[in-house]
Parts: structure tokens; C-alpha cells; sequence
């Protein structure tokens, strides 16, 4: 079995981002498994809050899910160009204290994807990303790509990605993924 922890980084109940995630919970073929995760809980990064207190239990807890996985898929909105700042302010949170990057992160396979209503389909976030993961010493995923564009007339109002061509190329991205996040590839 491989385990895939797939985190949304949008907290809307409506998003694009959760919705492209569980669709791609059915899609990634026998001897996978995809738990989605999301950012609820997670604090604004506050480095006396942190000296104080340590890391809030959201925090502890979504570390805990990341290190009981085989890989990590990162499903990605894009706000200004760049990376949405409740995404980035969750994983400066999992990147503490330093000393545990990594059991957390370390070599661990991790993959983007993302999905916008307008016509880049995440691009320039993903790009962004790339800097983060390398700081973080992840194994990095770049074996296939997934950018999807127009998310609005892509998936439909009950959550699920309803273009057959979306859904096989997520189909195709999960599997690849997975393949090379499975434990004996190690
Ligand atoms: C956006 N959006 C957006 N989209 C995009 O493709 N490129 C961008 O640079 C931005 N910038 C941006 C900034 C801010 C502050 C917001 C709130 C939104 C639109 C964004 O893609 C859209 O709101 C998505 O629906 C967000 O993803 P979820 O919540 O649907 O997963």
C-alpha cells in the first residue's frame, strides 16, 4: 500500500483546490491510498506563541500525517502570482523546530498540483514552490504536471472534477506519483 497525504491549500468550503483533492482520492489506482488533509486550525506563525507554547496541536497533528505517509501532494491556489499565504504560513509551522525537518520532510516524496479559475491554472504558485521544497530537502516530484485552468467550468457544483479530460490527466498524475512515492522505489 502506498499512503498519499494530499493538503488542500485553500480553506473555502467551495474550493477548487479540495474539490481537484478528492476527486483524485478515486483515481489513484489499486495499492493506493489518498487522505486528504486540510489547513483548519492552523494559527498565524508566531515565534513567541511558539517559544511559549510550542506547536499548536493542528500543527503537531498534520506532522504526524505527513510522517505517516509515503508522499505528500500539495494542492495548490495561486493568489497573486505566488504562493497564498495560509498555505506558506502552515508549512513555515511544519518546518519547526528546524531540527525536525528531516523526519518531517526530509527526502520525503512530495508533488503540486493546483487548480484556478483563470487561465494559467496555478503556474506561477507552483513555480514558487519549487524554492520552498528544495530549502525543505524534499524529493521533489517533477515527473508530471498538472495546471488546470477554467477550475470553475471544470468542476461541477457537487465538488467533483466532472471534465473526463481533467479527470484523466489527475488520473495519470496521481498514478505516476504514486509509483514513484511507493515505499520499495525508495
Ligand atoms: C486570487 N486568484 C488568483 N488566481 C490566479 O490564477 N492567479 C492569481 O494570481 C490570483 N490571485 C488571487 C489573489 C487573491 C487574494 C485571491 C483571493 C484570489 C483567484 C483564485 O485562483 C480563486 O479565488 C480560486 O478559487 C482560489 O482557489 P480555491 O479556494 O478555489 O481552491
Amino acid at each position: 500500500m502506498t499512503r498519499i497525504l494530499g493538503i488542500s491549500g485553500s480553506l473555502r468550503a467551495g474550493s477548487f483546490n479540495t474539490a481537484l483533492l478528492r476527486s483524485a482520492q478515486s483515481l489513484g489506482g489499486p495499492g493506493v491510498q489518498l487522505d486528504a488533509a486540510t489547513l483548519h486550525g492552523i494559527p498565524l506563525y508566531d515565534g513567541d506563541a511558539e517559544q511559549r507554547d510550542g506547536l499548536p496541536d493542528a500543527v503537531v497533528e498534520l506532522k504526524d500525517r505527513i510522517v505517516a505517509s509515503d508522499g505528500v501532494m500539495l494542492c495548490t491556489p495561486e493568489h497573486n502570482n505566488g504562493i497564498p499565504g495560509v498555505f506558506k504560513n502552515a508549512i513555515d509551522w511544519l518546518s519547526r523546530p528546524a531540527e525536525d525537518i528531516p523526519r518531517v520532510f526530509g527526502d520525503r516524496p512530495f508533488a503540486v498540483i493546483g487548480a484556478s479559475p483563470g487561465g494559467f491554472g496555478t503556474i506561477l504558485a507552483q513555480s514558487a514552490w519549487l524554492p520552498v521544497l528544495r530549502t525543505l530537502r524534499v524529493r521533489y516530484w517533477s515527473g508530471g504536471r498538472l495546471q488546470v485552468s477554467r477550475a470553475h467550468q471544470l468542476i461541477g457544483a457537487d465538488g467533483e472534477v466532472s471534465d473526463e479530460a481533467t479527470r484523466k490527466q489527475l488520473e495519470v498524475f496521481m498514478q505516476g506519483f504514486a509509483q514513484f512515492a511507493r515505499p520499495m522505489a525508495k
